[in-house]
């Protein structure tokens, strides 16, 4: 399968439904609401035109007047927003689309993502759940609400199911990508059905910037160990979601597009043992970690 290199920050992957999606994304997990509009702000001023949030991060509103602080126009921003794990079954994922609108301030949401499926450890009934609730997405995508549509954390497993019931399938599926835990059989998978794969927390939440081998190989292309991590997230056909607070790192952020990552190098990446794994897998997660989840 051919790799598309983005060549900027306002470069773009089209999703299968022609959707134009900006190569990097400004991710806001994380986030306090209070200061994220400053943040989004900020981004945009910088050059950002893609914005990931979540209902879940309790920061949409932030996110909102963001964008309308920037004078940005709204077509220009790409916005993405997840649905919660409490809005599950196609009733209440149709009163959540119209939350999030509402949170944000927009008519309409550019790609809009169920953030956790139901896996069969919590509920035996988990298939006919994510069905029920991807029915309200579709509904929605076909009202004009939602731009385009996909998964976030979702497995083989879980998107095999889904393709049995739905009529139209997911665009996109956002997944922890980063060195020390890469998932890349998912993330094939994903790939040869047309799914763009989209990296949340591409510097494993900071956790592995300090990772000895990471810095020797980000020192031979003069970078910082963040910037190798965002690249190696492109150079994988990936569409990383850095987030930082820092106006500096926010721009370091996207100084990516001038290298890639030799073969060499990814392969003594992809040899590296687990780190920074954030042990949020729907199917692995103890059970204290899926409390909720469905
Ligand atoms: P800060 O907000 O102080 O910049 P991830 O995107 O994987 O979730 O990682 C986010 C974490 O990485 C945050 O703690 C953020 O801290 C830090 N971070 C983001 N960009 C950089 C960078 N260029 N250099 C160092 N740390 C960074």
């Amino acid at each position: 399968m051919s790799i598309y290199l983005p060549t900027s920050l306002t470069d773009c992957y089209t999703l299968s439904n022609g959707v134009k999606i900006p190569a990097i994304g400004y991710g806001t997990w994380q986030t306090p609401n209070d200061v994220t509009a400053d943040l989004v702000k900020t981004a945009i001023d910088l050059g950002y035109r893609h914005v990931d949030t979540a209902w879940g991060y309790a920061n949409e509103i932030g996110v909102g007047d963001g964008i309308r602080a920037s004078g940005v126009k709204r077509e220009d921003i790409f916005v993405t927003t997840k649905h919660w794990v409490t809005f599950r079954g196609y009733q209440k994922t149709v009163e959540a689309v119209d939350e999030s609108l509402k949170n944000l301030g927009l008519d309409y949401i550019d790609l809009y993502l169920v953030h956790w499926p139901c896996v069969e450890l919590s509920n035996p009934a988990w298939a006919e759940i994510n069905a029920d609730t991807w029915r309200g997405f579709e509904a929605m995508y076909k009202a004009g609400k939602l731009r385009a549509i996909g998964v976030s954390n979702y497995e083989e497993k879980q998107i095999e199911a889904l393709a049995k019931t739905a009529e139209i399938m997911p665009m996109v599926n956002q997944l922890e990508f980063h060195p020390g835990y890469m998932q890349l059989d998912n993330i094939r998978y994903n790939q040869k059905k047309g799914i763009l794969v989209e990296a949340w927390s591409p510097l494993g939440s900071g956790t592995v910037l300090k990772d000895e081998t990471l810095a020797k190989i980000a020192a031979k292309y003069n970078k910082s160990v963040a910037q190798l991590c965002i690249r190696l997230s492109l150079d994988y056909g990936i569409l990383p979601l850095p987030k930082s607070t820092n106006a500096e790192r926010i721009t370091q952020n996207a100084e990516v597009f001038d290298f890639e990552i030799s073969a060499e190098d990814r392969a003594a990446i992809e040899a590296m043992p687990q780190l920074g794994y954030s042990g949020f897998t729907p199917e692995e997660a103890p059970a204290d970690k899926l409390a909720g989840l469905c």
